[in-house]
Protein backbone atom coordinates (compact mmCIF):
# COMPACT_ATOMS: atom_id res chain seq x y z
CA UNK A 1 0.00 0.00 0.00
CA UNK A 2 1.36 3.40 -1.05
CA UNK A 3 0.77 5.54 2.09
CA UNK A 4 1.40 2.90 4.81
CA UNK A 5 3.32 4.96 7.84
CA UNK A 6 6.69 3.04 7.85
CA UNK A 7 7.57 2.94 11.39
CA UNK A 8 11.66 2.43 10.55
CA UNK A 9 12.92 5.56 12.54
CA UNK A 10 15.19 8.02 10.79
CA UNK A 11 17.48 7.90 13.00
CA UNK A 12 18.44 4.42 13.36
CA UNK A 13 20.19 2.99 16.14
CA UNK A 14 24.01 2.87 14.91
CA UNK A 15 24.87 -0.35 16.99
CA UNK A 16 21.89 -2.52 16.39
CA UNK A 17 18.60 -3.05 18.11
CA UNK A 18 19.96 -1.35 21.95
CA UNK A 19 16.07 -3.83 22.89
CA UNK A 20 18.39 -6.56 22.64
CA UNK A 21 21.25 -5.11 25.13
CA UNK A 22 21.49 -7.37 28.20
CA UNK A 23 23.70 -5.15 30.55
CA UNK A 24 22.65 -1.35 31.01
CA UNK A 25 26.11 0.20 31.70
CA UNK A 26 27.29 -0.93 28.65
CA UNK A 27 24.54 0.29 27.30
CA UNK A 28 24.41 4.04 28.75
CA UNK A 29 28.04 4.01 27.60
CA UNK A 30 27.29 4.01 24.50
CA UNK A 31 24.34 6.52 24.29
CA UNK A 32 26.24 9.00 26.41
CA UNK A 33 29.47 8.52 24.03
CA UNK A 34 26.53 8.81 21.10
CA UNK A 35 24.80 12.23 22.83
CA UNK A 36 28.64 14.01 23.55
CA UNK A 37 29.08 13.71 19.47
CA UNK A 38 25.61 15.17 18.77
CA UNK A 39 24.11 17.38 21.39
CA UNK A 40 24.50 20.95 20.54
CA UNK A 41 24.85 21.64 24.34
CA UNK A 42 26.17 19.68 27.12
CA UNK A 43 25.13 15.93 26.82
CA UNK A 44 26.25 15.28 31.03
CA UNK A 45 23.37 17.54 31.76
CA UNK A 46 20.81 15.75 33.60
CA UNK A 47 17.89 16.06 35.80
CA UNK A 48 18.45 15.21 39.50
CA UNK A 49 15.55 14.39 41.77
CA UNK A 50 14.80 14.59 45.18
CA UNK A 51 11.77 14.50 47.93
CA UNK A 52 11.84 16.69 51.23
CA UNK A 53 10.81 16.24 54.41
CA UNK A 54 6.75 16.68 52.98
CA UNK A 55 7.20 13.92 50.58
CA UNK A 56 7.54 16.88 48.19
CA UNK A 57 9.35 16.05 45.00
CA UNK A 58 12.43 18.48 43.97
CA UNK A 59 13.99 18.55 40.76
CA UNK A 60 16.43 20.71 39.18
CA UNK A 61 19.74 20.49 36.73
CA UNK A 62 23.55 19.18 37.22
CA UNK A 63 25.97 17.82 35.62
CA UNK A 64 27.33 13.95 35.75
CA UNK A 65 30.93 13.96 36.51
CA UNK A 66 31.44 10.51 36.20
CA UNK A 67 29.67 6.98 36.19
CA UNK A 68 30.54 3.21 36.35
CA UNK A 69 29.52 0.67 37.97
CA UNK A 70 29.66 1.67 41.21
CA UNK A 71 26.86 4.71 39.94
CA UNK A 72 26.76 8.36 38.41
CA UNK A 73 28.46 11.09 40.55
CA UNK A 74 27.71 14.85 40.22
CA UNK A 75 29.26 17.38 42.50
CA UNK A 76 27.28 20.31 44.75
CA UNK A 77 27.24 22.40 47.91
CA UNK A 78 26.24 19.78 50.82
CA UNK A 79 24.40 22.67 52.63
CA UNK A 80 22.29 23.42 49.44
CA UNK A 81 18.53 21.94 49.36
CA UNK A 82 19.43 19.22 47.29
CA UNK A 83 22.35 18.04 49.84
CA UNK A 84 19.94 18.45 52.77
CA UNK A 85 17.14 16.31 51.06
CA UNK A 86 19.64 13.98 50.52
CA UNK A 87 21.23 14.09 53.84
CA UNK A 88 17.85 13.00 55.23
CA UNK A 89 16.72 10.46 52.53
CA UNK A 90 19.13 9.22 50.78
CA UNK A 91 17.61 8.13 47.16
CA UNK A 92 17.10 10.16 44.33
CA UNK A 93 16.14 9.84 40.42
CA UNK A 94 18.29 11.20 37.01
CA UNK A 95 16.82 11.80 33.45
CA UNK A 96 18.97 12.38 30.63
CA UNK A 97 16.74 13.85 27.53
CA UNK A 98 19.13 13.97 24.24
CA UNK A 99 16.99 16.07 22.24
CA UNK A 100 18.97 15.57 19.25
CA UNK A 101 18.71 11.26 19.56
CA UNK A 102 15.48 11.44 20.59
CA UNK A 103 16.28 9.31 23.86
CA UNK A 104 15.69 9.60 27.20
CA UNK A 105 17.76 7.43 30.31
CA UNK A 106 15.71 7.38 33.52
CA UNK A 107 17.67 6.13 37.10
CA UNK A 108 16.50 5.53 40.26
CA UNK A 109 18.33 4.14 43.38
CA UNK A 110 19.97 4.94 46.57
CA UNK A 111 22.66 8.00 47.11
CA UNK A 112 25.57 7.90 48.94
CA UNK A 113 28.58 10.48 49.14
CA UNK A 114 31.61 10.01 47.48
CA UNK A 115 35.00 9.92 48.96
CA UNK A 116 36.77 13.11 50.36
CA UNK A 117 39.62 12.12 48.21
CA UNK A 118 37.72 11.35 45.00
CA UNK A 119 35.80 15.21 45.64
CA UNK A 120 39.75 16.32 46.49
CA UNK A 121 40.71 14.85 42.94
CA UNK A 122 37.49 16.39 41.04
CA UNK A 123 38.10 19.70 43.14
CA UNK A 124 41.07 20.43 41.91
CA UNK A 125 40.41 20.16 38.31
CA UNK A 126 37.66 22.64 38.48
CA UNK A 127 38.66 26.34 36.88
CA UNK A 128 39.68 28.72 39.87
CA UNK A 129 36.72 31.23 39.42
CA UNK A 130 34.81 27.79 40.16
CA UNK A 131 36.47 26.55 43.17
CA UNK A 132 36.13 30.43 44.71
CA UNK A 133 32.75 30.52 43.74
CA UNK A 134 32.01 27.07 45.59
CA UNK A 135 33.61 29.08 48.77
CA UNK A 136 31.81 32.06 47.94
CA UNK A 137 28.45 30.95 47.52
CA UNK A 138 25.87 29.85 50.19
CA UNK A 139 24.01 27.52 47.71
CA UNK A 140 20.14 28.20 48.32
CA UNK A 141 19.98 30.43 50.86
CA UNK A 142 18.73 33.52 50.73
CA UNK A 143 20.76 36.43 49.25
CA UNK A 144 20.27 40.00 49.67
CA UNK A 145 21.41 41.44 46.22
CA UNK A 146 24.16 40.26 43.86
CA UNK A 147 27.00 42.74 45.27
CA UNK A 148 26.92 40.76 48.08
CA UNK A 149 27.72 37.90 46.74
CA UNK A 150 30.29 39.77 44.36
CA UNK A 151 32.07 40.37 47.58
CA UNK A 152 31.75 37.40 49.15
CA UNK A 153 33.68 36.69 45.96
CA UNK A 154 36.32 39.16 45.86
CA UNK A 155 36.68 38.34 49.84
CA UNK A 156 37.66 34.82 48.69
CA UNK A 157 39.68 35.66 46.09
CA UNK A 158 41.39 38.03 48.13
CA UNK A 159 42.01 35.15 50.80
CA UNK A 160 43.19 32.44 48.23
CA UNK A 161 44.98 35.17 46.02
CA UNK A 162 48.16 32.76 46.17
CA UNK A 163 48.40 28.59 45.81
CA UNK A 164 45.76 25.84 45.31
CA UNK A 165 42.27 26.40 46.48
CA UNK A 166 41.49 23.68 48.70
CA UNK A 167 37.88 22.06 48.70
CA UNK A 168 35.39 23.57 51.06
CA UNK A 169 34.22 21.02 53.52
CA UNK A 170 30.24 21.81 52.59
CA UNK A 171 31.19 21.28 48.90
CA UNK A 172 31.39 17.38 47.78
CA UNK A 173 30.24 14.51 45.11
CA UNK A 174 27.12 11.91 45.36
CA UNK A 175 27.01 8.83 43.79
CA UNK A 176 23.69 7.69 42.81
CA UNK A 177 23.55 3.86 43.06
CA UNK A 178 20.97 2.72 40.36
CA UNK A 179 18.65 -0.26 41.34
CA UNK A 180 16.29 1.07 38.24
CA UNK A 181 17.25 2.13 34.52
CA UNK A 182 14.96 2.86 31.90
CA UNK A 183 16.28 3.15 28.22
CA UNK A 184 13.61 4.94 25.84
CA UNK A 185 13.85 5.94 22.18
CA UNK A 186 11.35 7.67 20.62
CA UNK A 187 9.65 6.02 17.58
CA UNK A 188 7.31 7.46 15.19
CA UNK A 189 3.64 7.85 16.10
CA UNK A 190 4.30 6.71 19.64
CA UNK A 191 5.10 3.55 18.95
CA UNK A 192 8.47 4.43 21.28
CA UNK A 193 10.92 1.46 22.44
CA UNK A 194 11.09 0.83 26.35
CA UNK A 195 13.64 -1.45 28.18
CA UNK A 196 13.91 -0.83 32.04
CA UNK A 197 16.86 -2.48 34.17
CA UNK A 198 15.72 -3.88 37.56
CA UNK A 199 17.74 -5.48 40.59
CA UNK A 200 16.73 -6.06 44.00
CA UNK A 201 20.49 -4.55 45.33
CA UNK A 202 23.55 -3.04 44.03
CA UNK A 203 25.49 -6.65 44.45
CA UNK A 204 22.60 -8.27 42.38
CA UNK A 205 22.15 -9.08 38.55
CA UNK A 206 19.65 -7.02 36.40
CA UNK A 207 16.78 -8.75 34.95
CA UNK A 208 15.24 -6.77 31.93
CA UNK A 209 11.75 -5.89 30.79
CA UNK A 210 10.21 -4.44 27.81
CA UNK A 211 7.69 -1.74 28.56
CA UNK A 212 4.85 -0.59 26.48
CA UNK A 213 5.23 2.81 25.24
C1 LIG B 1 22.62 22.66 32.90
C2 LIG B 1 22.75 22.90 34.38
C3 LIG B 1 23.73 22.21 35.09
C4 LIG B 1 23.87 22.41 36.46
N1 LIG B 1 24.80 21.68 37.14
C5 LIG B 1 24.89 21.79 38.48
C6 LIG B 1 25.78 20.94 39.22
O1 LIG B 1 26.48 20.07 38.68
N2 LIG B 1 25.82 21.10 40.58
C7 LIG B 1 25.04 22.02 41.23
O2 LIG B 1 25.13 22.11 42.45
N3 LIG B 1 24.17 22.81 40.56
C8 LIG B 1 24.08 22.72 39.20
N4 LIG B 1 23.17 23.50 38.51
C9 LIG B 1 22.31 24.41 39.26
C10 LIG B 1 21.14 23.60 39.86
O3 LIG B 1 20.19 23.30 38.85
C11 LIG B 1 20.43 24.31 41.02
O4 LIG B 1 19.99 25.60 40.62
C12 LIG B 1 21.32 24.47 42.25
O5 LIG B 1 22.17 23.35 42.43
C13 LIG B 1 20.47 24.66 43.50
O6 LIG B 1 19.60 23.56 43.65
P1 LIG B 1 18.90 23.20 45.06
O7 LIG B 1 18.44 24.50 45.66
O8 LIG B 1 17.78 22.29 44.71
O9 LIG B 1 19.95 22.53 45.92
C14 LIG B 1 23.03 23.34 37.13
C15 LIG B 1 22.04 24.02 36.41
C16 LIG B 1 21.92 23.81 35.05
C17 LIG B 1 20.84 24.55 34.31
Amino acid sequence: MANTPSIQHPNELTAGDFTEADEPLRLFATWFDEAKRSEPSDASAMTLATVDDDGLPNARMVLLKGFDERGFVFYTNIDSAKGRELERHPKAALVFHWKSLNRQVRLRGTVEPVDPGEADAYFATRARLAQIGAWASKQSAPLESRMAFEKALALTMAKYAVGTVPRPPNWSGYRVVPLVIEFWHDRPYRLHDRIEFRRAAANEPWSKTRLYP
